[in-house]
């Protein structure tokens, strides 16, 4: 039966993009689970759009849609920025909307999208697609949009969990295979080794583990080889973790939620990353707000969570995602993480990041950029790590939050804080 339902509904990317309509709202699959055949199709199609507002979290693809000659076509609106979608914020073709991953899903529905273009596997025996590397907000727009069009592309690892989507709840089918986008592993220069480093110092036998993306989280997976039964829940994961769970160093053997599971909303990496994925009965993907709710990451004892941040004030306030007034990404699962390991029985969390920019500028400052947005709270901040070390600044007072801080920031920066810090608390400063 489902198979004349997938056979009614195919359709030429080119004839799909037609039912976009001006003025709709598109939610975007997310990530490398961007469908970027569809993408290719709906900007080759500009023409016949006025104002169609594109909705996307981390845009992997090359977000041609936000490019100066679309500006009347479309409008994006970030979720999250990146490199290729930043400027058309900053240049007021685009918009930015501040909300936690674990909020996406329900923000998503509450916008009644007109059209979700999601990438799928082909269906199963059962008729069943799998949203394979994102399932994040993906699922749920794809639910809940009028019209869901699906690239479907043989390149998809087939995932479990809840991650999978029924013939029948997608109005379109566009075949088309293609390479799923992959994220190289990043070079790890010495600075990020010093960081991972630390942060391994602070992760113990049995945790389980959030890490975000980049050299930083890849760092501290160089310096994991030597434990022992970590595991992962984690809004996303990335090849790294591979290699240590073929070599038994990542088990989830002690995880009290989903125990033997590896548990991500998305996935982001390169071909080894897909291949150890797929058909994989030991990797659960889950939508983010069920991953990524603070009190289902609480459930997970021992949860260690590692995020980055580009500025740390000597209160303990923590910037990520602007720098000044341009805001350069999103919240993502900082909060949503740093919150659930609060919860968590024996949880921490890690804020690492390099003490300066290139050498020229300090990440901790006296006092925040006039414009900056405080990703994470002081009220929340445990461990900052840069590649000077640890301060552990949870129920600390603010004198002692500042020395901690001072003493990881950079050597060449530390004058100017110490100053501040001795006409701010009236006291000598003193290791
Ligand atoms: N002052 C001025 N510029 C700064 C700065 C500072 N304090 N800190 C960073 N920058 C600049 C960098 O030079 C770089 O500029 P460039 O692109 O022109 O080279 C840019 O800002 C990005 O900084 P970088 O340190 O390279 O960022 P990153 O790629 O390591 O990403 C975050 C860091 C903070 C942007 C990213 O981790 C993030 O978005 N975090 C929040 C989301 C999150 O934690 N999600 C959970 C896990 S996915």
């Amino acid at each position: 039966m489902w198979k004349e339902t997938y056979k009614s509904r195919l359709m030429s990317a080119d004839e799909a993009v037609k039912l976009i309509k001006s003025g709709d709202r598109v939610i975007v699959g997310h990530a490398v689970g961007e469908p970027t055949y569809l993408l290719d199709a709906m900007v080759a199609n500009a023409a016949e759009y006025e104002n169609v507002e594109i909705v996307h979290m981390v845009a992997m693809g090359k977000a041609e849609y936000c490019r100066p000659e679309y500006a009347k076509n479309f409008r994006h609106n970030g979720l999250f920025l990146g490199a290729s979608t930043r400027k058309a914020v900053e240049e007021g073709r685009g918009d930015f909307t501040p909300v936690y991953f674990s909020k996406i899903p329900e923000l998503v529905a509450s916008y009644n999208p007109e059209i979700c273009l999601l990438q799928v596997t082909p269906p199963d025996e059962d008729g069943y697609c799998s949203l394979g590397v994102s399932v994040d907000y993906t699922l749920t727009a794809a639910k809940c949009a009028k019209t869901t069009i699906a690239q479907v592309n043989k390149c998809m690892p087939y995932t479990y969990g809840n991650s999978r989507i029924h013939v029948d709840e997608i109005s379109v089918f566009v075949e088309h295979d293609e390479p799923i986008i992959e994220l190289p592993e990043p070079p790890i220069g010495e600075v990020e080794r010093e960081i991972g480093r630390y942060c391994a110092e602070l992760i113990k036998d049995g945790d389980c583990l959030q890490l975000g993306i980049g050299a930083i989280p890849d760092a501290v997976l160089s310096f994991l080889h030597d434990k022992k039964d970590l595991g992962i829940h984690s809004e996303m994961f990335s090849t790294g973790v591979v290699q240590l769970a073929k070599e038994g160093v990542i088990n989830n053997s002690k995880k009290t939620l989903h125990p033997g599971k590896f548990i991500a909303n998305f996935l982001m990496g390169t071909q080894t990353l897909y291949d150890f994925v797929d058909h994989n009965p030991d990797v659960g993907m889950y939508p983010a707000e069920y991953v990524n709710d603070p009190y289902v990451i609480g459930q997970n004892d021992n949860l260690v969570s590692i995020n980055s941040c580009v500025q740390v004030d000597l209160m303990g306030q923590v910037v990520s995602t602007s720098i000044g007034h341009k805001q350069i990404s999103g919240v993502g699962g900082q909060v949503d993480f740093v919150r659930g390991a609060a919860i968590s029985k024996g949880g921490r969390s890690i804020l690492a990041m390099p003490s300066t920019v290139k050498g020229k500028v300090s990440k901790i400052v006296p006092v925040i950029d006039e414009g900056a947005a405080v990703t994470t709270s002081r009220y929340d901040v445990q461990y900052i790590v840069t590649e000077y070390g640890i301060a552990d600044l949870k129920g600390q007072t603010l004198r002692e939050r500042a020395r901690r801080l001072i003493k990881i920031a950079h050597p060449d920066f530390r004058d100017e804080l110490i100053e501040f810090f001795e006409n701010k608390f009236k006291c000598k400063y003193e290791e």
